[in-house]
């Protein structure tokens, strides 16, 4: 019982660790003046349907439920900073208009051929409250990494420790 409960202990705190660990990663993960450029994925026309998008992350993540899909708005990532490929796949990013100071959070759904960002159509616009981008063909924007917020903890996981 005793070595159980140190197990435990040793795992609640391997946890910690990795978890900070986690987060000093997360938090490093941002880049400032980036260009970012439109894409019309029109997801709404196409169930955001990630094959039907002809999409990189389609290979990984076609199979989650449309509520993940449709969640955020798709982009694409080629920024210099932060995962690249699958690792990117499914990820958040937090892409601030540096001209505005607006912000929208979007989801990465594939990959682009120039270190930049190419968000959905819709995001661009968000962002783009002076117009400045669509006149300029692109915007400057900062962006991060930022939690999806699709995990949730489980009661399971809880006990199981
Ligand atoms: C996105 O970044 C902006 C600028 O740093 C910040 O004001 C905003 O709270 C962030 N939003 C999210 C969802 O993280």
């Amino acid at each position: 019982m005793a070595v159980g409960k140190m197990t435990g202990g040793r795992v609640l705190l391997l946890l910690a660790a990795l978890l900070c660990a986690a987060a000093a990663v997360a938090a490093a993960q941002k880049a400032s003046d980036v260009n970012a450029f439109w894409s019309d994925y029109h997801p709404d026309k196409i169930n955001w349907d990630l094959n039907a998008a002809h999409v990189l992350c389609a290979m990984w993540d076609a199979d989650k439920p449309l509520t993940w899909r449709s969640k955020y708005e798709w982009t694409a990532f080629c920024g210099t900073v932060g995962p690249v490929g699958q690792a990117a796949c499914g990820q958040c990013l937090n892409v601030t208009n540096t001209a505005t100071g607006e912000s929208v959070t979007v989801r990465i759904v594939d990959e682009c051929g120039n270190p930049a960002l190419d968000l959905d159509y819709t995001a661009f616009s968000k962002i783009d409250t002076d117009g400045q981008g669509d006149r300029n063909g692109h915007l400057t924007v900062d962006y991060e990494f930022v939690d999806c917020g699709d995990d949730i903890v489980t009661d399971d996981s809880i006990t199981s420790m």
